[in-house]
Formats: C-alpha cells, sequence, structure tokens
C-alpha cells in the first residue's frame, strides 16, 4: 500500500522524540482513529532551529510527521504556516488517496505549536 520512501521514513524516522525546554508545543489528535501527534519547537528570531515530533499512529502518520519536520527546520513560523499536506505526501512520492488525512495530525500540530509561540512571544 506505501511507497519505498513512507515506509523507510516510517521505519527510522527523523527528529523523533522529545524536547528539553521546547519554546513550543502543539499536540493534535485524530477524534477518528484516536491517534495523536505532538511537535516541540525551538524557535529564535522566528526561525524554527530545531524540531521533534511523537507519533502515536500508523505509518502514514508517522513518516508525515518525520517528513514535516524536516522540512520546516530553518523555516520561518511564518512559512511553515504555508505548507500543506499535499506537499508533505508530494515529497514522499504520494500516499494512498485513504491516507491523506492522516497526514495531516503533524501539520495541525505543528500549526497548534506556532500558534502557541505567537500568543507566548
Ligand atoms: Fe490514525 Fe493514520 S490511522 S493516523
Ligand atoms: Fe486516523 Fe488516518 S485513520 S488518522
Amino acid at each position: 500500500m506505501y511507497n519505498e520512501k513512507v515506509i523507510e521514513y516510517a521505519k527510522n524516522p527523523r527528529n523523533q522524540g522529545g524536547m528539553d525546554n521546547p519554546d513550543a508545543v502543539g499536540e493534535i489528535s485524530n477524534p477518528d482513529c484516536g491517534d495523536a501527534t505532538t511537535i516541540f519547537l525551538k524557535v529564535e528570531n522566528n526561525i524554527i532551529v530545531d524540531v521533534k515530533f511523537d507519533t502515536f499512529g500508523c505509518a502514514a502518520a508517522v513518516a508525515t510527521s518525520s517528513k514535516l519536520t524536516e522540512m520546516v527546520k530553518g523555516k520561518s513560523i511564518d512559512d511553515a504556516l504555508e505548507i500543506t499536506d499535499e506537499m508533505v505526501a508530494d515529497e514522499l512520492g504520494g500516499l494512498p488517496l485513504k491516507k491523506m488525512h492522516c497526514s495531516n495530525i503533524g501539520i495541525d500540530a505543528l500549526r497548534e505549536a506556532i500558534k502557541e509561540y505567537k500568543e507566548n512571544n
């Protein structure tokens, strides 16, 4: 069902884990399946200098959350807000259509974290 790149990211996720003293945290769970993703951010001068994720979910959710962290590192928080689920899926060479919604939880968690950061800074 998944292409090789998705499987590789699901098996060896980049930037997985927690973070000491993050500048912002966003947590989202999907009401349909109960899966959840947390995104931790370190931000300096509005640039995301470090990002980690922790996902409790299917292979698509892990792979897309991991790919997302690679895509946002070094970006400004406003540029990071422009990233869409299609962009993440494209970077992974595509996802099965019925798994596209799984790619939303990482992005939604990222947007929560950025919102929290903006509220506090
Ligand atoms: Fe829950 Fe994909 S099935 S995140
Ligand atoms: Fe739950 Fe995909 S089925 S996120």
